[in-house]
C-alpha cells in the first residue's frame, strides 16, 4: 500500500472539511499542519492543501510551519496541491496559498500532479493558475459549496492513477 499523507491549514473549518474527505478516500487521517513534525512530509504521496487569508497569503498555521515544507527532501516524490478561497470575494487572489504551496513543492524536487482546469471559475486572477490551469483543486466554499464533493471525488480519483 502507498504511504499517504494529507496535511492541512484551516482556521474557519473549511480546508479541514476538505481535507478530511480527501484523506478519507485514501484510507488515513489527515494531518493539521499546526501539529505537523518533519517525519509528516515523508510519503509516496503527499497531498497539501491550504486556505488563503490576508490578500493572497497562506492559512496562518501555514505560514509558522512553512519551513517544515521547504526543508522536506521531495526529490522525485508526489505531491498534490488543493486549496479553499473566495473566488468573488477575493477574485485577484483566488486560491493564491495554493499557489505558494505548489512552488514551495517544486523548489523542494516535487513531482507535481493533480492539476486542473482553471475554467469555469470566476476569479480574474490567480497565483495558482499557469497556463489555464490551477496548480492542483481549487475549492470555494463560500460560493460553490454544492461542488465541493463532486470536485474532490474526480480530483481523487485522477491522483489514485498515479498510484498504481
Ligand atoms: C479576512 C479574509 C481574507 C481572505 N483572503 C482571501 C484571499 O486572498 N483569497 C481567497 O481566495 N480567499 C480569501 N479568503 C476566503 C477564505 O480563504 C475562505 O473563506 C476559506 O474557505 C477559509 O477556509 P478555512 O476555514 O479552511 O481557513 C479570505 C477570507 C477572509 C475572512
Amino acid at each position: 500500500m502507498a504511504n499517504v499523507k494529507v496535511i492541512f491549514g484551516s482556521t474557519t473549518g473549511a480546508t479541514e472539511s476538505a481535507a478530511a474527505e480527501i484523506a478519507a478516500a485514501f484510507g488515513v487521517q489527515a494531518i493539521n499542519v499546526a501539529n505537523a513534525t518533519a517525519d509528516d512530509f515523508n510519503a509516496d504521496l503527499l497531498i497539501l492543501g491550504s486556505s488563503t487569508w490576508g490578500v493572497g497569503e497562506l492559512q496562518d498555521d501555514w505560514a509558522v510551519k512553512i519551513s517544515l515544507l521547504e526543508s522536506a527532501d521531495l526529490n522525485g516524490k508526489l505531491v498534490a496541491v488543493f486549496g479553499l478561497g473566495d473566488q468573488s470575494g477575493f477574485a485577484d487572489t483566488y486560491c493564491d496559498a495554493m499557489g505558494i504551496l505548489a512552488k514551495t513543492a517544486k523548489n523542494c524536487g516535487a513531482n507535481l500532479i493533480g492539476q486542473t482546469s482553471a475554467e469555469g471559475y470566476g476569479h480574474s486572477s490567480s497565483a495558482a493558475v499557469e497556463d489555464g490551469m490551477f496548480c492542483g483543486l481549487a475549492l470555494d466554499d463560500n460560493n460553490e459549496s454544492e461542488k465541493t464533493s463532486s470536485r474532490i471525488g474526480a480530483w481523487v480519483e485522477k491522483l489514485k492513477t498515479h498510484l498504481n
